[in-house]
This record gives structure tokens, C-alpha cells and sequence, in this order.
């Protein structure tokens, strides 16, 4: 089952309150992400040297890159009344990351933050938080897919 009116809706207006400090978000997700799979931050040779700790954060590359994948998702969020679209800026997305030797796992591990981390960042309510978790839910198998095409 995929995503309701009201779901979609509560993910977009969510997001549009993230959106107000979208660096503080992005930070915050990739300094959950690192600290859970530290190994997971030599895929990042721009910032790979400054290894996992508080003062990550503060690193210009790094939080260019917490944007840049930000800013992406922004287009995924407002493309969700129309999956295939969302689908497939994710495949894409596959597709350039799969050659710098990212997997399926490090996408999981990444999207399996986000549920919770809308509820602690911005106070994200249950039903909310549980509408991020059937949107995750219908976009991975589509990537999933993708990577067993290349
Ligand atoms: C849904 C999750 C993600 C989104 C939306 C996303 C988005 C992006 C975008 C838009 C770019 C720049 C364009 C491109 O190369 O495709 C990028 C680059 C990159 N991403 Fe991701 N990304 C995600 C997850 C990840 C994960 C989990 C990792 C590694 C653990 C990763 C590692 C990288 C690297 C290494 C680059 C190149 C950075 C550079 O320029 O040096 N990404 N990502």
C-alpha cells in the first residue's frame, strides 16, 4: 500500500519546516549517520581525513555535501504525488552512486534515519513520522532494483 493524500501532505509540510534550516538538518542526519557507520566515511575522500567527531560538523566540505543530498531529497519530497517520478530520481541517483562503490546498504542505513530524526529535529508528530516510514518503504524496493541492474 503506498501513500495516502493526508500522508503525503504531512511529509511536505514537515519538510517545508525543515526547510527553514535545511544545513542544520543535513548535518544532523549525516553526523547520526557517521557516528552509527563510522566506516562509511572513507566513501567521502573530500572530508574523509577529519574522521568521526563533533568537529565533522563544521567542515565546509561536509556540509556541502549534507546539502547537495538535502536539496535532492527536497525534489524527491515534492514529487511524491507522482511516484514513478520520485522513483526514478532515486534510481538515478543509484546509478551515480554505484560506481563510487556505494550499495543498497548505505542507502537503507541512510533513509532508515529519517522517521526518527524528523521527530527529534523538528518535532515531527507519530502519524507524521510513520508516513516518512511508508514513503521509505515504497521508494527503496524501486532502488533496490536498480542495483541489481548495475
Ligand atoms: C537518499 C540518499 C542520497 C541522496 C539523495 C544523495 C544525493 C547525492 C547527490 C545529488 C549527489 C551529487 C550528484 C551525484 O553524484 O549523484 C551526491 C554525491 C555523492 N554522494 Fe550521495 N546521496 C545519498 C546517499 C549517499 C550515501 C548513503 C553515501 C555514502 C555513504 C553517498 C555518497 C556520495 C558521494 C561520495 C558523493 C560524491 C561527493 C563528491 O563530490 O565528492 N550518498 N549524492
Amino acid at each position: 500500500m503506498g501513500l495516502t493524500k493526508a500522508q503525503i501532505a504531512a511529509i511536505q509540510n514537515n519538510w517545508a519546516r525543515i526547510s527553514n534550516n535545511l544545513q542544520d538538518f543535513g548535518d544532523t542526519l549525516f553526523m547520526r549517520y557517521l557516528t552509527i557507520y563510522p566506516g562509511d566515511l572513507a566513501f567521502f575522500p573530500k572530508f574523509e581525513h577529519e574522521g568521526v567527531g563533533d568537529h565533522l560538523r563544521h567542515n565546509a566540505d561536509f556540509q556541502a555535501q549534507t546539502l547537495v543530498v538535502c536539496q535532492f531529497l527536497s525534489k524527491v519530497i515534492a514529487s511524491l504525488s507522482d511516484m514513478d517520478a520520485a522513483k526514478a530520481m532515486l534510481q538515478e541517483r543509484v546509478r551515480t552512486h554505484a560506481p563510487r562503490g556505494i550499495a543498497m546498504a548505505q542507502f537503507e542505513r541512510l533513509l532508515d534515519l529519517l522517521p526518527r530524526l524528523v521527530q527529534d529535529a523538528s518535532a515531527a508528530s507519530g502519524p507524521t513520522a510513520d508516513a516518512w516510514r511508508v514513503a521509505v518503504a515504497s521508494l527503496m524496493p524501486a532502488m533496490r532494483q536498480e542495483f541489481a541492474k548495475v
